[in-house]
């Protein structure tokens, strides 16, 4: 990859571009969750991990329900550390009648059985702890999955249209299983860790305490060594997480745009692209595996640091105090027991590292702005009339560019309004509003008199049908995707609404007729079938009030005809939007808006505007084009 192109893809993820290899901080670039995160960023401000607590904190609040598992759990451990304590301490006169001369073969069998029984309850109680904490977390799991996804469902649209559809994803996958890795092993290992430093402890103080004294003093210089590692390793382990996310976005990205890169081939560039996010990906896994992976060997070196200190003083003690041999050998079996826990916790680290930066990267969705709640005065329009008033309304997606400009009209029941214009105009922003995808900057919308914002969205968008502009259809066959609309519908509804839509020719047509499945989409369909079966699903809806946002764009003119004689007697009653670029569809509208850079600048029926010889005849009589 030439330099000019690895700058521009380091611009793309907002990369910091100085110290590009060394070993700097990690941290998301400046768009969290959407660029990699910043390598070599020394220039870059290093983002503490924070919310390590509070991710700690929310992360055991999904444990609450299992309180009566973790005390099985908390048995199991104490049960199977004990009796590992114990079965090592039955070394001790198990080794001093060896040693003694009187030590009978029959009492060292009967120990040795002993000791073997004692072990086997140890093995039996690890095996039953490892089985219920695995539910524990699987379940826990479970339920962050499922608040995951219940928030992704009431985040308002303004989040996804900022966010990458694939890092989001992400989250639900790699991000969570990095948590699972760390509920299930983790915790017991925090548990048994506790209670084996806490019996070890005890169990050293009542074979030698000058040996005990000499161990304990190692354990600050291990957690020294373990820190400094720590204190590395972990803000890695947030951009390994972040690079995983943005790959995961980009992935997803090249596959649903798989036809688009093939037809510009650009298979090369999407692969360079690839290998820039893989390995900078790989450059963060390695940063942070390797960080976490030093923890083993400086743990190992410092625990054997601790156990030749031990076994030197130990010696000492037996010849010059005269300490037992086998009271000697459990304390360095107990030394290494001691300081095991410490080792393994530290090696844990990476787990856990992933883990937080996982679940940190979860709660931030959950703690996303949901859309807002209704107000406590909100209503419910029981029946809904259609009345639709847009009074001197202005808005933007952002605050510093306004989009609507004070459009103000009103649409009866029964009244076909259409919205044309130009694109950009901002057609389809006007009916983001009236389904309160968005809020409103001024002004007011109103339905049956009665403000948006004052009734339940629910409710709201219950009364309104709509086409959008991108079709889209769900997993299933035709018959469960036009029953979305309205899902009481029966078989009968919905071929009638399939034939109001002109789609039950081609339906029937399918080898499988309606209960054809739909794969990807709708890609084993044409375009404008996709679109039939979007008028479908929202003709079958029993909403007062129809959104078509160029519903037809794709369809032949015969067909759109039919739709359009088939929908007359269906929009008879309701309140209809039609926005189209074909002109010829609205020329029946009872008004057509000619929005122009988000300003209505005419409107009218068709034969006004056509007198008027203003923006409406250019659109229609295609002047435009040659202006
Ligand atoms: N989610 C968004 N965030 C920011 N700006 C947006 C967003 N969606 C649309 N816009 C901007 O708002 C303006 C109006 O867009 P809109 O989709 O309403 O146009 P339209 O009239 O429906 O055009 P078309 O005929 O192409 O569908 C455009 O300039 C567009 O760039
Ligand atoms: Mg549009």
């Amino acid at each position: 990859m030439d330099q000019a192109r690895k700058e521009r893809l380091m611009k793309k993820y907002a990369y910091a571009q100085t110290a590009a290899d060394a070993p700097g901080a990690g941290g998301p670039g400046p768009k969290a969750g959407r660029g990699p995160g910043g390598r070599g960023g020394r220039n870059m401000p290093v983002k503490k991990p924070a919310n390590s607590k509070q991710a700690i904190r929310r992360l055991f609040s999904y444990l609450e329900n299992d309180i009566g598992k973790l005390c099985v759990v908390f048995l199991c451990v104490i049960a199977g550390t004990i009796s590992m304590l114990a079965g090592s301490y039955m070394l001790r006169p198990i080794i001093n009648s060896l040693t003694q001369a009187d030590g009978s073969s029959q009492k060292l069998f009967r120990s040795l059985l002993l000791m073997a029984a004692v072990y086997a309850v140890g093995i039996l109680a690890q095996y039953f702890q490892q089985r219920i904490m695995i539910s524990i977390s699987q379940g826990a799991l479970e339920r962050i999955r499922n608040d995951l996804f219940c928030k992704v469902q009431r985040l308002p649209v303004r989040f996804y249209d900022t966010n990458n559809n694939g890092d989001i994803m992400s989250r639900f996958t790699n991000d969570l299983d990095a948590v699972g890795d760390m509920l299930n092993n983790t915790i017991v290992q925090i548990i048994s860790g506790v209670i084996n430093i806490t019996g070890t402890l005890c169990l050293m103080l009542y074979t030698n305490v000058w040996l005990t004294i000499v161990t304990v003093l190692m354990v600050p210089l291990m957690l020294k060594l373990a820190g400094m590692v720590v204190t590395r390793s972990r803000r890695f382990y947030k951009a390994q997480q972040a690079a995983l996310g943005t790959l995961n976005g980009y992935i997803e990205e090249t596959i649903t745009g798989q036809k688009v890169v093939k037809v510009f081939c650009h298979e090369e560039v999407a692969q360079e692209e690839f290998e820039f996010l893989n390995y900078d990906l790989r450059d963060k896994q390695i940063f942070a595996q390797f960080f976490g992976g030093i923890m083993g060997p400086v743990m190992n070196g410092s625990g054997q640091i601790s156990y030749s200190v031990t076994a030197i003083v130990g010696g000492i003690l037996c010849v010059l105090r005269g300490f037992d041999l086998g009271g000697l050998t459990v304390f360095v079996n107990y030394s290494r027991q001691f300081t095991r826990p410490i080792n393994e916790f530290s090696m844990q680290m990476n787990t856990v590292f992933s883990a937080l930066a996982g679940a940190e990267r979860v709660f931030k969705i959950m703690d996303e702005e949901p859309e807002a709640p209704d107000s406590p005065e909100a209503v419910t329009l029981d029946p809904c009339q259609g009345h639709v008033v847009l009074q001197d309304v202005t808005f933007g997606y952002n605050p510093d560019k306004t989009i609507l400009k004070h459009i103000s009209f009103y649409a009866k029941p029964g009244q076909k309004i259409a919205l044309v214009g130009s694109t950009g105009a901002g057609k389809t922003t006007i009916t983001n509003l009236i389904t309160r995808f968005y809020d409103i900057d001024s002004g007011s919308i109103t339905i049956d008199g009665i403000d948006i914002r004052n009734i339940k969205r629910e409710n709201l968008r219950s009364n309104i049908a709509m086409v959008l502009q991108d079709t889209h259809l769900f997993t299933g066959t035709i018959r469960e995707n036009i029953r979305y609309g309205r899902l009481d519908a029966t078989d009968e509804e919905v071929e009638a609404a399939a034939k109001l839509a002109s789609a039950h020719h081609f339906i029937r047509r399918l080898e499988h007729g309606y209960d054809t499945m739909i794969e990807g989409d709708g890609a084993n369909l044409s375009q404008g079938q996709r679109q039939l079966l979007n008028i479908a699903r929202a003709a079958i809806s029993k909403a007062p009030i129809l959104i078509l946002d160029e519903a037809t764009s794709s369809v032949d003119t015969r067909t759109e005809r039919h739709i359009e004689h088939g929908m007359d007697r269906l929009m008879a009653t309701r309140t209809t939007f039609v926005i189209a670029h074909r002109l010829s569809t609205v020329r029946n509208a009872n008004a057509i808006m000619v929005l122009e850079n988000g300003e209505i600048i005419e409107r009218g029926d068709h034969d006004e505007l056509l007198a008027m010889k203003g923006r409406y005849y250019e659109l229609y009589t295609g002047k435009t084009e040659l202006d």
